[in-house]
């Protein structure tokens, strides 16, 4: 999702830096448009610097004919899911309340259609002012959101009201009006994490590299998007989320029966733990000795993922994840067909950079019908994403439920008749 954060010229300028980087980190694509006063408080050049996009300020700027739209501020403001002004000054407050048009970002104002916030910041007599506050009525009978300022020492060196909200703050609020922050809500999310080990005596054990970064990220987005997790975890060095009911386990064994005990209270079941695919047969009760070569003989475990669809209960969501080294698309396609899940996370595990271990990771969110490319990015961020599709994925389900009850309601349309919703931005898999 995109938003544009809109900079006018107070001395909060700054802090919409850190904004950037707060919006950033819930994986939103943001974009910065200044006005002249701002560019005086803050170098446009940090702005571009942060978010990898050219700062908007200018109307006048030549057009560039790759946009699909050649007209900057109404592909922007077209373009954008929300348009946060921080600091908002008195000033700005006055044009957008009066429609006035006459620079980027009063324009843009006027010519966008997703939702509007606007964080005030000025001295405590200009925020008491009457036109001020008059202005905001006006704003507020719009529709427009105001973050309301906090009270304590303005800059200018007086006390009272017309301190910025902190940079959290707003981007809190900015999820809230993209209605993503409690998008979970209601949801039970159960994420495996971690790399299952598999005892061979009792010093050693056959494991794999993962770390549990995914999931653990999994288990902090879904938590803060209003889901209640449980994260079943492999051995992981990383410190589990706060407020997540945690389970420890160490084998596949374990994983496979803390995962099935929970399966009745689950609406969401997310598979990110690396599980091991053999154990050894026997599991020795003193320490192998060294003795020549040696070779182990491994059993097979059970598949968790398979058997959870296997028993899922109506409106169980389930996503496995695929960790492929190579043909990453038709191994993921051919996974998510074996194992029946709603949908496949596809890992490609070969690279450097990405992927088991590392910050970075990029994926290919995979259902029967969709295939969402997710371009590298920090484990966290991509969590975001993934429960992006997650909740669209939730959403059109929901859909086809109603349209099902509808169509038995209105005398049974027979089932050739029943199709899924259009999901957004699908890629048709052949
Ligand atoms: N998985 C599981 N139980 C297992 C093995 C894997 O639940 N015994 C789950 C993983 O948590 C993941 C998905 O299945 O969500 C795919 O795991 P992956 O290791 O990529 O695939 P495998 O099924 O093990 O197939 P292969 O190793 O042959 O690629």
């Amino acid at each position: 999702m995109r938003v544009t954060v809109g900079v006018s010229g107070g001395i909060a300028a700054y802090k919409a830096a850190e904004l950037v980087r707060a919006l950033q980190r819930q994986a939103l694509d943001v974009h910065v448009a200044m006005t002249r006063a701002a560019c005086r408080f803050v170098q446009p050049l940090t702005f571009a610097a942060l978010t990898g996009h050219k700062v908007l300020s200018s109307l006048w700027d030549e057009p560039d004919p790759n946009d699909e739209s050649s007209i900057e501020h109404i592909g922007e403001a077209q373009w954008t899911d929300a348009l946060v002004v921080a600091p908002a000054t008195a000033n700005i407050l006055a044009r957008f309340a009066h429609g006035v048009a006459d620079d980027f970002l009063t324009t843009m104002a006027l010519a966008t259609t997703a939702p509007v916030l606007v964080a005030p910041a000025m001295n405590v007599n200009m925020w008491n002012h009457a036109a001020t506050q008059a202005n905001l009525e006006i704003l507020r009978q719009r529709g427009v959101r105001v973050i309301e300022p906090g009270t304590g020492d303005l800059a200018c060196g007086m006390v009272g009201e017309g301190r910025m909200a902190e940079p959290e703050a707003i981007a809190d609020a900015v999820l809230n009006a993209l209605g993503r922050r409690h998008d979970l809500a209601g949801e039970v999310v159960l994420v495996t994490a971690g790399g299952t080990r598999e005892a061979l005596d009792p010093v050693r054990y056959l494991g794999n590299r993962s770390s549990g970064k995914m999931g653990y990220a999994l288990a902090e987005a879904a938590q803060s998007r209003g889901a209640k997790v449980i994260l079943v975890t492999a051995p992981s060095a990383l410190r589990p989320p706060a407020h997540c009911e945690v389970v420890k386990v160490t084998s596949a064994e374990q994983m496979r029966h803390a995962v099935l005990d929970r399966m009745e209270e689950t609406t969401l079941v997310i598979k990110a733990a690396a599980v091991a695919d053999y154990r050894p047969a026997k599991v020795l009760e003193q320490k192998l000795k060294r003795s020549g070569p040696l070779t182990l003989e491994l059993e097979p475990t059970e598949d968790i993922l398979a058997e959870v669809v296997r028993r899922r209960r109506p409106g169980q969501l389930i996503v496995g994840f695929a960790a492929e080294t190579e043909n990453r698309m038709e191994n993921g396609r051919a996974k998510l067909l074996r194992k029946g899940a709603d949908a496949i996370v596809v890992n490609d595990v070969s690279g450097e950079t990405t992927g088991i271990d590392s910050n970075l990771n990029a994926a290919t969110f995979l259902t029967p019908t969709t295939a969402i490319e997710l371009p590298a990015m920090p484990k966290r961020d991509l969590a975001e994403r993934i429960l992006d599709e997650v909740a669209a994925l939730r959403r059109s389900k929901a859909l086809v439920v109603e349209f099902e009850d509808e169509a038995r309601e209105s005398g049974g349309a027979d089932q050739s008749e029943i199709v899924a919703p259009a999901v957004r931005r699908q890629t048709i898999v052949e």
